[in-house]
């Protein structure tokens, strides 16, 4: 450690020993600090957040001095705005001309992006008027995280002692305890013990009674009973020595990345996550045991992690305050009353200060997700495709830093997320387990799932596709070959079936009923979509659109429910909660909060068009009936999706081929487009492989 001693021996500030009282920790609590125990009273937490991250990595990349305005821009928006843009009064939502009137010296530096039959992202200089060809791609700022992860690990001790959690794409959870303990033992040798009378319950001998150096940080406040004069404890000795340590972590980040970041020291990740933000760039905060209650009561509580959604509203709602202070007032029964026992004393003991949740450092990606919104509208299988294809490069490359290749880490399923209208419609397939995962093989697997999409029906206009790969495992490496891969429970369940969900408006239905799902074969579809011709044809270019990269980009190191509440607190449900993973959760977020955008970009969907008295009709031959004229693309392009599947499906079974059962009929009231007949799917193991491109 290159920091100073933690204590500057001249400036004693107890003129007296005779009032001290013993030291509130015991033996027991310091044995239990170098287990990490979360429990344990000087359990000792960071959180380092990066400054303006994607902003600063720009910088880095295109060596700009370090005062220079900087803005990282996403088609017509601003996604980061470093500290020297900042003061010009730029925020994330100013808009590029706002910005360079209100900043004239700004460099606005596009994300890369993923244009259409590229094999990788790269940055191009006309980005931003390519919304509806191109897909950000934010690989620079991950790999730059990487790095950045790296570099920490390399420079604290070995694990079990380290103990990282990544959070975000720029931030990461540091439990201390243990090294703090450490060093705490080869610093004051008067705790090695052994425990008088052997009793851990017996205090420690009080540290000695010297004022703390705290260096630069920015020690919070205490709270009102407490006194500067007051002797240290050995809790303040341990933040103490922890905003070394992190001190010394984010130089070694500096010196060899380049870049600034912001800690929170405290007790717990909640306190320590709110620390961070405290004092911003290139600072730290330390908020001592005895400063909580004072740091916390100045905050919103909807500031606290797990309270800025659905559930901080509920409450705010329920108590007509979202401060802190006033909530603190209210007492832990009614708290329970009003928001059932679980969440009622989670919020009790999390305002208070209280969190014993974990640093993880198996907290690995759960999900990839890869996704577009399409203003307007896209409107067939080829420019799906075409987009399917950026999709599940971004994602396989994403699988590749994430050690697919040497299987070490492998997702299970393959999920297919569609809009139109108001209706969400999701497939999802296993991955098959006997072979390595390829881009092929994912394409194959996409591109399956869309042709189910597309023979329900209803397909088009399609106002958002993504794609997600998830249900992460540890791959069997060793002498376990890959053909080794056990199917067990869940996924077994899963090998047998792809799984249909649909949502209209607001409500989550499980759909359909296994007699009206479809019977795909994978491996069908590549035929379908192989036969066709890719077109060139975009779509009309009428509107611009804004797209954030947390709603329509990567689900790596989206945050993370670092901070553990009760199961019925994470939904914000109040009780009702349905059973959704983690996953799932993160999946619908996007969703929500996309529609909010949706509503402002909603194309003047044929849905409407169903409500007038004419519309033009067709006849269908083969289905015998008078359709929209509007639909007929649709109908057409769904009887040639079937065609091929069952086309397919004959060819690969010995079974009497099936006639086709209907294609969609007309469609009754919103989100209703499900055509009659179908059975529940099985998909057959092993795709097979067909060259695309
Ligand atoms: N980000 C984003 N959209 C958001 C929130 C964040 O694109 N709604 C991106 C930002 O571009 C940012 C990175 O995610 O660089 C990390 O976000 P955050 O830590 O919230 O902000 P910073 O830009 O890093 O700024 P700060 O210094 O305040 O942490
Ligand atoms: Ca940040
Ligand atoms: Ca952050």
């Amino acid at each position: 450690m290159s920091s100073p001693p933690p204590f500057i021996a001249s400036s004693p500030i107890t003129p007296s020993t005779t009032r001290r009282r013993k030291s509130a920790f015991t033996y027991k609590h310091l044995s239990q600090l170098s287990l990490s125990s979360t429990t344990c009273p000087l359990h000792i937490i960071a959180h380092i957040d990066l400054d303006a991250f994607y902003a600063q990595c720009e910088m880095v990349r295109l060596g700009v001095p370090t005062d220079q305005p900087l803005a990282v821009q996403q088609w017509q928006g601003l996604i980061a705005i470093n500290y020297p843009a900042r003061a010009f009064g730029l925020s994330r939502h100013v808009t590029v001309t706002e910005a360079q009137k209100l900043c004239p010296s700004l460099i606005t530096q596009h994300v890369a992006t993923w244009k259409e039959g590229d094999e990788k992202w790269a940055y191009h200089e006309d980005a931003f008027k390519n919304i509806h060809t191109h897909k950000v791609s934010l690989d620079p700022y991950r790999l730059e995280s990487r790095k950045i992860l790296a570099t920490i690990k390399e420079f604290l001790p070995a694990p079990p002692v380290q103990r990282v959690e990544k959070a975000s794409i720029d931030e990461v959870f540091l439990d201390l305890s243990a090294q703090v303990h450490g060093i705490l033992l080869e610093r004051y040798p008067e705790l090695n013990g052994p425990a008088p009378y052997d009793d851990p319950t017996e205090p420690l001998p009080r540290p000695p009674t010297t004022a703390l150096d705290w260096a630069t940080d920015a020690l919070v406040d205490l709270d009102d009973a407490e006194t500067e004069d007051d002797d240290p404890d050995w809790d303040d000795i341990v933040m103490q020595i922890a905003s070394e340590i992190v001190r010394d972590v984010r130089a070694k980040i500096y010196e060899k990345l380049k870049y600034t970041c912001s800690a929170g020291i405290s007790r717990n990740k909640m306190l320590a996550k709110l620390g961070s933000g405290h004092k911003k760039p290139n600072q730290q905060t330390v908020i001592r045991n005895r400063a909580v209650q004072q740091f916390l009561s100045g905050f919103k509580f909807t500031k606290i992690r797990n309270l800025g959604g659905k559930l901080g509203d509920e409450v705010v709602a329920a108590f007509n305050t979202d401060t802190v202070k006033e909530l603190l007032e209210v007492p832990v029964d009614q708290l329970k009353r009003q928001l059932g026992d679980d969440t009622g004393s989670w919020l009790y003991s999390i305002i208070r200060g209280e969190d014993h949740s974990e640093v993880n450092s198996r907290t690995q990606i759960k999900s990839m997700l890869s996704a577009k919104s399409f203003r307007p509208s896209i409107n067939t299988f080829e420019q799906a495709v075409r987009w399917l294809r950026i999709f599940v490069a971004d994602i396989y490359s994403r699988l590749v830093e994430e050690g697919v290749l040497e299987n070490k880490r492998r997702p299970k399923t393959i999920n297919l997320h569609h809009r139109q209208g108001a209706q969400t419609r999701s497939k999802q397939a296993p991955i098959p387990m006997g072979k390595a995962i390829s881009e092929e093989l994912l394409f194959d697997a996409a591109k399956n799932l869309l042709a189910q999409v597309v023979v329900d029906g209803r397909a088009w206009p399609c106002a958002n596709l993504s794609l997600s790969v998830g249900g992460f495992e540890d791959g069997i490496t060793g002498n376990k070959g890959i053909g080794g891969f056990l199917v067990r429970g869940e996924e077994a369940k899963a090998m047998n079936s792809t799984v249909n969900r649909e949502t209209g408006g607001d409500n989550m239905v499980d759909t359909p009923p296994p007699g009206k799902r479809r019977k795909v074969e994978e491996g069908g579809i590549t035929r379908f979509f192989g036969m066709r011709q890719e077109s060139t044809g975009a779509t009309d270019r009428e509107e611009e659109g804004m797209e954030s990269p947390y709603q329509t980009d990567a689900q790596e190191g989206v945050e993370q429910d670092a901070f553990e509440p009760p199961p019925s607190a994470q939904r914000g449900d109040m009780g009702k909660q349905k059973a959704v993973s983690e996953e799932e959760e993160e999946e619908e977020e996007e969703e929500k909060n996309e529609e909010d955008e949706h509503e402002r970009y909603r194309d003047a969907a044929p849905t409407h068009a169903l409500q007038q008295a004419s519309i033009e009709q067709y006849f269908c031959a083969r289905c015998n009936k008078s359709l929209p004229e509007y639909e007929r693309s649709e109908h057409d392009d769904w009887h040639f999706a079937k065609d091929l599947l069952e086309e397919e499906r004959q060819a690969s079974t010995p079974v009497p081929p099936r006639p086709p059962s209907k294609p969609p009929a007309q469609h009754k009231g919103k989100g209703r487009g499900r055509p009659a007949g179908g059975t529940l799917g099985r998909a057959e193991k092993g795709q097979r492989k067909l060259a695309f491109g």
